[in-house]
């Protein structure tokens, strides 16, 4: 490794920071303390040019675990870090044991050490609060800290996210141990943020959250009338005439309890981040971040998204592809999905070296791919890539995950791909300092609606994912740039709104897109849109609810589909499957442009596809799930009819771009999914920066080839 390697970011900041260390080392902990509860509490923002100005935009970063390794060993991991230009570690999310040996007892002395000689090697650090994973001392000392499953059975010792999120004793546990660390590593300018626990995962169903649930719908509804009357308890003699009869449920229970017990959820964990997040902003520098990190490969849905996200800084996000190969339009859809929970860039917290341990193939990205995936979460809005691990423990759960150094401590195959984009995210993190991707299109998701379809899918193969892939895949392709953000968001920026499976329109969200409508934009709904109200209760006005009227049609009937179904109309033929819905039009003005072919008699020559004028705007609804040869035409009808643009121009298969832009600059970032070399040209002139240096009209692209474009 070639340790004199120019370093670009640190040069006159370092001298900046190197002193406010020796002050801070100089300083005993307390006085720190001290300092620290003078500072004003405030949001810290990582977009923003002021924080923290000597760290770079565009970071490489990893998982590193000292705690599981001699201390004579870190300064190693480092300066292989280092030469690396690796400049993040994630330290201490698990490390809760170390860290608080006995209850009460805290010993920070050693992560003091690792952040410390972590500085002398320019990488800076986000701490995780360690409470995914509870000391064995706790378990067994308190087993009320204990999660308890859907069977009713408290979780053991041995595995981690055995805690039941509720248990207030659990979380003065939580509370002291952040707030001990944020007291000691609060104004540690090495320690940029804060990654509270890990991977928010499982809920409980101990009777003390089967007290909160009550208590949580007694605040809701007031009265037992008004929930019996929501959920229609006079079905299967549901009513409830005490708030301890309701049960805690989320599977077969009835849809209006199912839908709150979510909403329950998500408020208990955003309530259980909150209590973390107090006890950090207490004493830690508002520049110093606030995030957690999402798993479930994005798609997560355990709560709503939306809501945990909101009180955090950052939005963070683990982006795995498990088994076989990057799928750029899944992949960036993730990272688009993530982007919309702050709707600001984001960072991928974890992401895979190689490969997991975890999936039923845990087969190896290859050679250039790894790369490829960092680069293609830089162009969606990533502000860090970061892998999941530095170094495999040598004994533990997850011995066959991929790492960058082996159990020896030296450099695995991959480690020189890793080395190449720490070197390209150093040079081009100027130039992509302050940009953020700008879209014409929102694709609208939402929670709720998704949870709603999967508590009763009515089709099994009805996969929502794969709806919303549906429509991104050419939306994106003809675009070169898709949000996908929560429906209630301000829309008018948009030339376009589609709304793949928009289950639940409340009053509220009806209005909300209907002005959207009335102010130019266009509204494209999906199949099984505007079916329920907001608390999961069929909509007597029949599908789309409140946006039956101004769409001049309704859903006459769905049907779950046994085979496929001929369309043809406007967009061509092609085909229907999995979901149908015959559609009518109730005003002389409403248009159809797709009818279904023969079928089960009932759908035959009927509308599937309806479209009409909404004030300055326009609504379409689309009853079926389409094949990708229509979706394409539907898409390439509903770009033109909107008026939206690509950002770039046309490109080969297999070519995406990604596009960024500052106030005065445009960073265009090029991405050769295919396995040989495309030839791609610009629609202008402009400055490459990674394959050639210099201005270019047309480029050659490797095979996983990437370039970095600045447009002038
Ligand atoms: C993540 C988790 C990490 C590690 C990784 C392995 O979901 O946050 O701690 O287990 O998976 O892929």
């Amino acid at each position: 490794m070639n340790k004199s390697r120019p370093f670009v970011f640190w040069n006159v900041a370092i001298a900046r920071r190197v002193v406010f260390l020796a002050i801070c080392w100089i300083m005993p902990a307390q006085a720190l303390a001290q300092t620290a509860n003078r500072q004003p509490v405030s949001t810290a923002n990582p977009s923003d040019p002021s924080y923290p100005p000597d760290v770079p935009t565009l970071l490489l970063g990893v998982a590193w675990y000292p705690e599981q390794w001699p201390e004579s060993r870190w300064e190693e991991d480092l300066r292989l870090m280092e030469a690396a230009q690796i400049h993040m570690v994630r330290v201490g999310e698990f490390a809760w044991s170390r860290i608080e040996p006995e209850e009460a007892k805290y010993d920070l002395e050693w992560l003091e050490q690792a952040i410390a000689l972590a500085a002398k090697h320019h990488i800076v650090v986000v701490l995780g609060t360690p409470t995914d994973a509870p000391p064995a001392w706790m378990t067994q000392k308190y087993p009320d800290v204990l999660r308890v499953n859907e069977n009713g059975r408290p979780d053991e010792h041995g595995n981690r996210r055995q805690f039941s999120y509720t248990s207030p004793r659990f979380r003065r546990f939580c509370r002291a141990v952040a707030e001990q660390m944020a007291m000691r590593f609060g104004h540690n300018p090495n320690v940029i943020g804060w990654q509270i626990g890990n991977e928010f995962s499982f809920d409980s169903y101990d009777i003390y959250t089967r007290q909160q649930f009550q208590q949580w719908l007694k605040a809701k509804y007031r009265t037992l009338d008004s929930l019996n009357q929501h959920w229609t308890t006079a079905y299967w003699s549901q009513a409830y005439d005490n708030w301890d009869e309701i049960p805690l449920e989320d599977t077969r229970g009835n849809p209006g309890l199912l839908l709150d017990h979510k909403r329950f959820v998500s408020e208990v964990w955003r309530d259980f981040e909150n209590d973390q997040i107090t006890a950090l902003r207490t004493h830690a520098d508002p520049r110093q971040f606030i995030t957690t990190n999402i798993g479930g490969l994005g798609w997560s849905d355990r709560w709503e998204h939306y809501t945990v996200a909101q009180p955090l800084d950052l939005a963070s996000w683990d982006d795995y592809v498990g088994q076989g190969h990057l799928d750029p339009y899944k992949d960036g859809a993730m990272h688009d999905l993530i982007r919309g929970l702050k709707r600001k860039n984001f960072w991928v917290m974890e992401t895979q070296p190689g490969f997991v341990n975890w999936a039923a193939v845990s087969n190896s990205l290859d050679q250039d791919e790894v790369r490829l995936m960092a680069w293609e979460a830089v162009g969606h809005g990533a502000e860090t890539v970061s892998y999941w691990q530095w170094r495999s423990a040598l004994n533990g759960q997850e011995q066959y995950h991929g790492a960058i150094v082996g159990p020896d401590g030296t450099p695995v195959p991959l480690y020189s791909e890793i080395r190449q984009i720490g070197q390209e995210f150093a040079r081009m993190a100027p130039k992509l300092r302050d940009t953020v991707p700008i879209s014409e299109i929102a694709i609208l998701h939402s929670y709720e609606s998704r949870w709603a379809i999967d508590f009763q899918l009515h089709n099994q193969h009805y996969d929502q994912q794969q709806v919303l892939l549906d429509y991104y895949r050419p939306l994106r392709d003809l675009a070169q740039s898709v949000d996908i953000v929560s429906p209630d968001v301000p829309l008018n920026s948009y030339k376009l709104v589609v709304a793949p499976d928009l289950n639940l329109i409340s009053g509220d969200l009806g209005r909300h897109l209907l002005e959207y409508m009335k102010n130019g934009g266009h509204l494209v709904l999906g199949p099984r849109s505007g079916m329920k109200d907001a608390y999961n209760a069929l909509d007597s006005r029949r599908q789309p609810g409140p946006l039956a009227e101004p769409l001049g049609g309704r859903v006459e009937q769905f049907y779950a589909l046994e085979n496929d179904v001929p369309v043809s109309g406007q967009w061509g033929g092609g085909k229907a499957s999995v979901w149908a819905e015959l559609l009518s039009t109730r005003t002389s003005d409403a248009q159809v442009l797709m009818r279904y072919g023969a079928s089960n008699g009932w759908l035959d020559g009927q509308p599937a596809v309806i479209t009409r004028v909404v004030g300055k705007g326009r609504i379409t609804y689309i009853g079926a799930i389409l094949d990708p040869a229509l979706m394409a035409a539907a898409a390439g009808w509903m770009v033109k009819v909107s008026g939206v643009r690509p950002v770039f121009g046309p490109l080969p298969e297999g070519v995406e771009v990604c596009r960024r832009v500052a106030n005065q600059r445009t960073v265009f970032i090029l991405l050769n999914h295919a396995r040989q070399p495309v030839q791609v040209s610009l629609p202008h002139p402009m400055q490459a920066e990674i394959t050639t240096n210099g201005e270019v009209s047309a480029i050659t692209l490797p095979a996983f080839g990437v370039e970095v474009l600045e447009d002038h």
